[in-house]
């Protein structure tokens, strides 16, 4: 069995032109003033290679937000973070480094001021670009329309409150398309919206992501999505990655039994009913310290106890 303590460590030195990211070692612990402090994630290696999407997958807490946060320097306050390298469109991190990364948040009203108008949000980030304020309302209106918005100029002057969910989740893709990156992060873009909102919102995401030459790093509950947009999956629980590979080898030759829980707890897929959280199902040695990973090919890996390891 070919076992690693980190893949990350077989990255070397220089980033491969062929990914936009390399994240490798990312451990993120949370030290409050007084008390002890708790891991959140632990040793996490994320690639994703240029013009791809990845879906990163796992149950509620298993640490999914929280790399996107480390990557994108949102961590809360008491959040300690140390990788040994996090590298984008070629680029390694360093103070004040500015990545062409834009996030889409789950909730957009969060993330939308609601005493602003839309129009403000959009000439905001345009502003950063575009000096000449002249030609910035016509930019964000031609936005709001490339991103499927009816009747722009009137929702350019309305508030977000007056706009749906849906539209509100367009927004937010529009602002983030009009920061010019080349990584899109979208964390469950789609949760709070109605099953056919949220199909519109990933065709949108697919539209975008094709005709900007994105790559894309998508977080869902949703493994159906996953199979339907993504190329690569990176499969989380407990603040590990217990699984990544393309997307058919992890649906169709899942090797940890946390992948195999998650695909089962799929409506149809398993006759058993099960109950409680697929993870407190796994063993314990499956996802304790010392499990290190075995490289089924060179884009599947998974974690495995290290009594196994040479058996
Ligand atoms: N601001 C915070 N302070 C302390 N701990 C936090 C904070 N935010 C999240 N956590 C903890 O970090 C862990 C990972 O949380 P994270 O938000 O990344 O989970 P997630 O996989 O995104 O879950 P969900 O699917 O519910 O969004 C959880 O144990 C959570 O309790
Ligand atoms: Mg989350």
């Amino acid at each position: 069995m070919n076992t690693v303590q980190s893949p990350g460590a077989e990255l070397g030195d220089t980033a491969r032109p062929d990914n936009i990211l390399e994240l490798a070692g990312l451990s993120v612990d949370i030290v409050p003033r007084r008390g002890p402090g708790t891991s959140i994630l632990r040793n996490v290696d994320v690639v994703v290679p240029r013009g791809q999407t990845l879906g990163v997958v796992g149950e509620s807490g298993s640490g999914k937000t929280m790399t996107l946060r480390a990557i994108l320097s949102l961590l809360p306050h008491s959040a300690q973070r140390v990788w040994e390298r996090c590298v984008i469109d070629g680029v390694p991190y360093s103070l004040g480094v500015k990545w062409p990364v834009a996030m889409v948040f789950q909730d957009p009203m969060t993330a939308l001021d609601p005493l602003r108008k839309i129009g403000f949000h959009l000439t905001e980030v345009i502003g950063r670009f575009q000096p000449d304020t002249k030609h910035r309302a016509k930019s964000a209106i031609a936005a709001l329309e490339e991103v499927g918005i009816d009747d722009p100029e009137r929702r350019f002057r309305q508030y977000p409150h007056e706009l749906s969910g849906g539209m509100r989740q367009r927004v937010m893709i529009a602002m983030a398309l009009l920061a010019r990156p080349k990584l899109l992060v979208a964390d469950e873009p789609t949760t709070a919206l109605d099953v056919t909102v949220q199909a519109q919102i990933l065709d949108l995401v697919r539209h975008v992501k094709n005709t900007e030459g994105l790559s894309v790093i998508l977080v869902t509950h949703d493994l159906g999505v996953v199979a339907e947009m993504c190329d690569q999956v990176v499969v989380m629980c407990a603040g590990r990655v217990v699984e990544a590979g393309t997307v058919d080898e992890v649906f169709y030759d899942a090797r940890h039994p946390y992948t195999v829980g998650l695909l089962d707890a799929i409506p149809g897929r398993s006759d058993g009913v099960a109950f409680g959280s697929v993870s407190e199902r796994v063993g314990a040695e499956w996802l304790s310290d010392d499990a290190v990973y075995s490289q089924v090919s060179e884009t599947h890996r998974y974690l495995v106890p290290s009594e196994q390891v040479g058996s």
